[in-house]
């Protein structure tokens, strides 16, 4: 039987507990579609006997029409992240995230596929003025990474009128946890708090610390992306997948320092180019169409991360 879900970018941090949460929900079997840029077979070791896995890059069109061939849905992960990576890689990301993203909804329309559900991104909204981040704001990317997701987004709507796929997306706002990589210089900021607590080394705060962000357990995108594939009504449409609260790096850095029982102040640098000031997410949308629920507030996402950090480090 061929996996009636496939997971692009399921060897990643999201998408393997993505994986993991289906195959505990039901799915006998769920394929991923991932090229290990970024993504670590290791992270699917628990249950790799019940995943399909191709190593083949979402810029592979006929690959990835053969591969969706008999799917219901996919979930389109796959990407090159990071805001700075995309001021200093620009080519590759872009090709990534906006002719690979097109790829993979090209891909779904010939293979019949009934729905794509899309890892967009909160950094699609740059500043605004008001907080929290509603849905019908006007959009204003500050970097390129915003903007290739955001096109990701319009791409789906569009598929989604034109050409009969079903599209839902979700900005994502800030997702951490456990097999988040902290081994890059583009790796998610509260990684990179982790690994600095584990080592006893300072992290650096790019800025004065006071930006702010709605951190997101990835436990809690990974149910919400289960709830996009299913809800009814909501084709075309984008909603935010945040917590809905708002935490400066200052005040994260001192509650892991508590957490571990270590005192280490962190060095300051410049801001960084294409940086939003503050993020957090009105979860209303999403509440009322998807039945979206976190569940993981920051104390307890923050423990259980660094509860794994210091079993992985052990
Ligand atoms: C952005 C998006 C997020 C997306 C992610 C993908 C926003 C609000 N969020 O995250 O939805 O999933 O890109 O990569 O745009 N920082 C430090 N020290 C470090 C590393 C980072 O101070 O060593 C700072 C950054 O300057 C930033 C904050 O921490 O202010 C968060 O950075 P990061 O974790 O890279 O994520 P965003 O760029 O916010």
């Amino acid at each position: 039987m061929r996996p009636k879900t496939i997971v692009t970018g399921g060897a990643g941090f999201i998408g393997s507990c993505l994986v993991r949460e289906l195959l505990a929900n039901g799915e006998d079997r769920v394929g991923i579609v991932d090229n290990l840029n970024s993504g670590r077979l290791s992270n699917l070791a628990a249950v790799k006997d019940q995943v399909e896995t191709h190593l083949v890059d979402i810029r592979n069109y006929e690959e990835l029409v053969r591969i969706f061939a008999g799917a219901e849905t996919i979930y389109h992960l796959a990407a090159i992240p990071s805001v700075p990576r995309s001021i200093s890689e620009p080519v590759p990301s872009h090709d990534v995230n906006i002719n690979g993203t097109f790829n993979v909804y090209r891909a779904a329309q010939a293979a019949g596929v009934r729905r794509v559900v899309y890892a967009a991104s909160s950094s699609a909204y740059g500043d605004t003025e008001v907080m929290p981040k509603t849905e019908s704001m006007v959009p204003r990317p500050k970097s390129p990474y915003a903007l290739q997701k955001l096109m990701g987004e319009y791409y789906g709507s569009v598929f989604a009128s034109c050409f009969g796929v079903e599209a839902v997306s979700l900005r994502f706002f800030n997702v951490y946890g456990p097999r988040q990589d902290p081994s890059s210089p583009y790796s998610g900021v509260l990684s990179l708090f982790m690994k600095s607590a584990l080592t006893r080394t300072a992290p650096t705060i790019f800025g004065d610390g006071e930006q702010s962000r709605d951190f997101t357990y990835v436990e809690d995108v990974a149910t919400l992306l289960r709830k996009a594939a299913v809800a009814k009504g909501v084709s075309g449409q984008m909603y935010n997948a945040g917590n809905g609260g708002r935490y400066t790096l200052n005040f994260l850095w001192d509650q892991i320092q508590k957490l571990e029982g270590i005192t280490l102040s962190a060095t300051y640098g410049p801001t960084r180019g294409g940086d939003v000031r503050d993020s957090q997410a009105d979860t209303a949308a999403a509440i009322r169409d998807l039945g979206h629920s976190p569940r993981f507030s920051i104390e307890e996402g923050l423990r259980l991360t660094l509860e794994w950090y210091r079993a992985e480090n052990a």
